[in-house]
């Protein structure tokens, strides 16, 4: 039996707003929702504005959800009547351009404001230690967004989201043995279709957001149980006041609510300037081919997939059969490296040993071809990601303790991955091949080195209380 339920009592001449919270909050917890999640979440005093891009990326979800229901009420998922559906939103509905380009442009504005968000964890070591799990489930959102792009870029049906989806589903075809039945049954008929186009907005619309819901909340609860890091990377919470909290932190409300509602402010200047001004964005938010109907019989000259994808697509690019021996050589070296120069255990180093053997056999031109390894780092260089944890050993967190050097390290690791943003929107030439080839290489090894690198040079001495000095 559960306990006798008890009313609040509230005095006689207590405001109709205390009395309705007070009912509430007898039958719901909803004032402890808010402060155990917001209101008496105590952060860091130091925040700076790294901080915002968490708070921007929620809105911004908020904001994609609402357009797309109202774009959802006139767009027709039907191969001949989708495009027509996006030009009658564009030219007759009531304010239904606004509607579509702030749903056009949020897509790129919500990869800004994720990729900014997740270079702040790396260059304060948010994901160590006792955060591994927000990173995860941030990883995990990351792939969400990834794919939530992906099915809603062929919804406007235009030959940029046709031939767009054709290569990228075509990809699958290069895993061995299954690749063309499973491209197959990702499209659900011999080329990208109406079937394609009904059951990539059925992702679209309702799964993807539906998981990227669930990942979120879980996001922030992970984050408010172990509690946010900083700037410094130290834990607030090492040095509580007589109150329990940390002498260092702040109660979000009112602190960070005023300071995130700047960040919306200047987010929603820069955000409607783009809608209203240049909602193309040169072509890199809208590409000029998606304003003509996709034609299974015309293949545009340059497919290319949109920038927030490039960086990645670059690298599958990259993958060509003589970079494969550069591929083979370096991971050789690798395993070489691992036995004269890390902690591993035997067993451990031997499996990674007999791994390195089965692939470098795996990637011989006679037995799988470069297209299948295109794919393969393709795949690495997102989920390469979800290791940082456990790859960074570095005794400071913060790039601010760190030595010197290490920030010309992070400098190159973002030239190339930049690099191969850029190079991933143009035709490709033998000498930008070679510059992928290059910051192909530059990418991976920043992670798979980083065990030890990120231990070497003279480590400023971490200091016990954040700095922080008030404007
Ligand atoms: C829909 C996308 C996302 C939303 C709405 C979101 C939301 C948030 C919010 C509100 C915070 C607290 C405020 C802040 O620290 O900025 C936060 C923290 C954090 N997020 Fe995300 N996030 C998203 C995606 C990601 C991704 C893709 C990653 C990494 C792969 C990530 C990693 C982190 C980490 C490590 C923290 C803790 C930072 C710290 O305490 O220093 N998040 N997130």
């Amino acid at each position: 039996m559960g306990a006798a339920f008890k009313e609040t009592k509230l005095p006689a001449d207590a405001p109709k707003s205390h009395r309705a919270l007070a009912w509430v909050d007898d039958r719901f917890p909803l004032s402890k929702l808010w402060n155990d999640q917001w209101g008496r979440y105590y952060a860091p005093k130091n925040f700076n504005i790294w901080y915002l891009f968490g708070s921007l990326a929620m809105l911004i979800l908020v904001m994609q959800i609402v357009t797309g229901i109202f774009l959802t009420m006139h767009y027709k998922p039907d191969a001949n009547l989708a495009f027509g559906s996006v030009e009658y939103i564009m030219r007759e509905v009531p304010w239904g351009w606004l509607v579509r380009y702030m749903h056009s442009t949020g897509a790129s504005a919500f990869f800004i404001v994720v990729y900014l968000h997740m270079t702040r964890g790396l260059l304060y070591g948010s994901y160590r230690k006792p955060r591994e799990l927000i990173w995860l489930f941030g990883f995990a959102i990351f792939l969400c967004l990834m794919a939530e792009a992906f099915f809603g870029y062929l919804l406007p049906w235009g030959q940029m989201s046709y031939w767009g989806a054709q290569v990228i589903v075509n990809l699958f075809s290069a895993i061995p043995f299954i690749g063309q039945d499973l491209s197959l049954w990702i499209r659900g008929d011999y080329v990208v279709s109406d079937a394609t186009l009904n059951r990539f907005f059925a992702f679209h619309v309702i799964a993807i957001p539906l998981v990227l819901l669930g990942l979120v909340a879980a996001h922030l609860i992970a984050l408010h149980e172990v509690g946010s890091n900083n700037p410094d990377g130290i834990e607030v919470k090492d040095n509580l006041g007589p109150d329990g909290h940390g002498v260092d932190a702040i109660p979000s409300h009112p602190y960070y609510t005023t300071k995130d509602l700047f960040g919306v402010s200047m987010f929603l200047l820069i955000f409607s300037s783009i809608v209203f001004f240049a909602p193309e964005m040169g072509g890199y938010f809208l590409e000029y081919n998606n304003f003509l109907p996709a034609d299974s019989l015309k293949t545009p000259p340059h497919i290319a997939p949109t920038w927030y994808f490039t960086p990645f697509y670059s690298v599958l690019r990259a993958t060509t059969s003589d970079f494969m021996w550069v591929v083979m050589a370096g991971l050789a070296a690798y395993v070489v490296f691992i036995w004269l120069r890390s902690r591993l255990s035997f067993k451990t180093k031997a499996t990674v040993t007999v791994i390195a053997i089965l692939a470098e056999i795996g990637m011989l031109p006679q037995v799988l071809d470069a297209k299948f390894w295109g794919v393969v780092l393709f795949g690495s260089a997102v989920v390469i990601l979800a290791l940082l944890p456990w790859l960074d050993h570095s005794p400071a967190k913060s790039i601010r303790y760190r030595p010197s050097w290490h920030k010309t390290v992070y400098a190159v690791f973002f030239l190339a991955f930049l690099t191969l943003g850029y190079l991933g929107t143009q035709l490709p030439t033998p000498t930008y091949t070679l510059v992928a080839q290059a910051c192909t290489l530059l990418y991976f090894s920043f992670f798979l080195l980083m065990p030890w690198w990120s231990t070497m040079g003279r480590f400023k001495p971490v200091p016990t209380r954040v700095t922080f000095t008030p404007h």
